[in-house]
């Protein structure tokens, strides 16, 4: 658990808690001080000094270290994108598919990752989705009915934006490497906010943005393509990935060869000032531990079930541990209740299944009762709000 003081604490270096109830950290992270204080220094050393190149490039590679010890990867597995669709995109296009191979993905996760192996269609690649029910969560045996010997990919998103399941990586890795087929995870809503273990879980390649659970602004991704997988291309080459750079910075058409590490994904300058941010960040993370925040998030959620059963709102997601974590999505109609929320300086965001609260480790108990309070006066206003009555 997170103690009092140190809850105290970490609302302190997120300025938003004392500005409004913010419960929408599956959009966007709310910035904290010390990432504002990495920024600001970067801008500071840009600006007096136009830039000490070698020293960010330096820091660069400790960050990457950082990263790497975070996913229980090496340095050399990770490498820096733009976002999370880069790096699925940078998968779809690395793995190497022939026309009739199948990728399977689950029907309904979030598009970014849909049409990165949708696109692969015009190459006679197969895309197949496996249905879910009443977002339950994903399995192994959500994946089996629809895997054959052309099956080479198997894809989803760890934790859903859209009702928050946490599907079980552990079975579904299990089954992938049995049968010899690639697990590629968006763990954009997961990283930062669940402990992420990428050999335990028998993945091949992670890709995820690092501006929510990361604590950084949009414009930075990190991607882990697992040591080994030596038959996974590039479709893009700059000098950064090749494994013998011209020193006289001509290109050498005879010596194409690529290095071997999950560098060879990244091409040309990276993100520099995110970068800086989100050493910050993970040092911010790691000095309460993410194992912790998962569990701090996880309890505000018991408290937030147990008062939404008491007004008759309910979930339209898992309510079991294990299959949930920062995500609730109230079976509330979006066209009334996203407005009310705004008026009421609540910030939510509207989804497919209804309202979406979604906690970080700056929320508190007190964060819950807000809420409560605000639903149960948009009760009171107008009953016929209430979407829904208790079983
Ligand atoms: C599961 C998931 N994947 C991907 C994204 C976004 O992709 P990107 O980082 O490319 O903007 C989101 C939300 O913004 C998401 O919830």
């Amino acid at each position: 658990m997170i103690s009092s003081e140190k809850l105290a604490y970490i609302r302190d270096l997120f300025p938003v808690t004392k500005r409004q109830l913010y419960l929408d950290a599956a959009h966007q992270t709310p910035l904290s001080l010390p990432v504002r204080d990495a920024l600001i220094s970067f801008l500071t050393e840009g600006y007096e000094m136009a830039g000490p190149k070698p020293v960010w490039v330096r820091r660069v590679e400790d960050t990457r270290a950082t990263v790497a010890r975070f996913f229980n990867a090496s340095p050399l597995e990770i490498a820096f994108t733009k976002n999370t669709s880069e790096g699925l995109n940078i998968a779809a296009n690395a793995v190497p598919l022939v026309a009739g191979d199948n990728v399977v993905l689950i029907e309904g996760d979030h598009p970014n990752n849909a049409y990165a192996w949708l696109n692969l269609k015009r190459k006679g690649v197969k895309v197949r989705f496996a249905p879910l029910k009443d977002n339950h969560i994903a399995t192994a045996e959500t994946f089996e009915p629809h895997i054959d010997e052309g099956t080479k990919v198997v894809t989803l998103s760890h934790v859903t934006f859209h009702a928050g399941q946490v599907h079980d990586l552990a079975s579904i890795g299990e089954l992938c490497k049995r049968r010899g087929i690639y697990l590629v995870v968006d763990a954009m809503q997961s990283v930062g906010v669940i402990p992420l273990d990428v050999k335990a879980l028998n993945i091949s390649v992670l890709a995820a943005g690092t501006h929510k659970g990361l604590l950084v602004p949009q414009g930075l991704g990190v991607l882990y393509v697992a040591q080994g997988l030596d038959e996974l291309r590039p479709a893009y080459l700059a000098m950064s990935s090749m494994l013998n750079p011209p020193a006289d910075y001509i290109a050498q058409p005879d010596d194409l060869a690529v290095r071997e590490d999950a560098l060879r994904f990244e091409f040309g300058n990276v993100n520099l000032p995110d970068l800086h941010a989100l050493d910050a960040a993970i040092k911010l993370i790691e000095s309460v531990g993410v194992a912790k925040i998962h569990q701090h998030v996880t309890e505000l959620g018991d408290l937030l079930l147990s008062k939404l059963d008491a007004l008759g709102v309910a979930v339209v997601g898992p309510r079991e541990h294990g299959q949930r974590s920062h995500i609730y999505v109230l079976d509330l109609p979006v066209a009334q209740w996203a407005d009310y929320f705004a008026r009421n300086d609540v910030r939510v965001s509207p989804e497919r299944g209804g309202i979406r609260i979604s906690l970080a480790m700056f929320n508190n108990a007190d964060d819950i009762e807000r809420l409560v309070a605000v639903i149960r006066t948009g009760q009171e206003e107008n009953l016929k709000l209430v979407a829904i009555q208790p079983d």
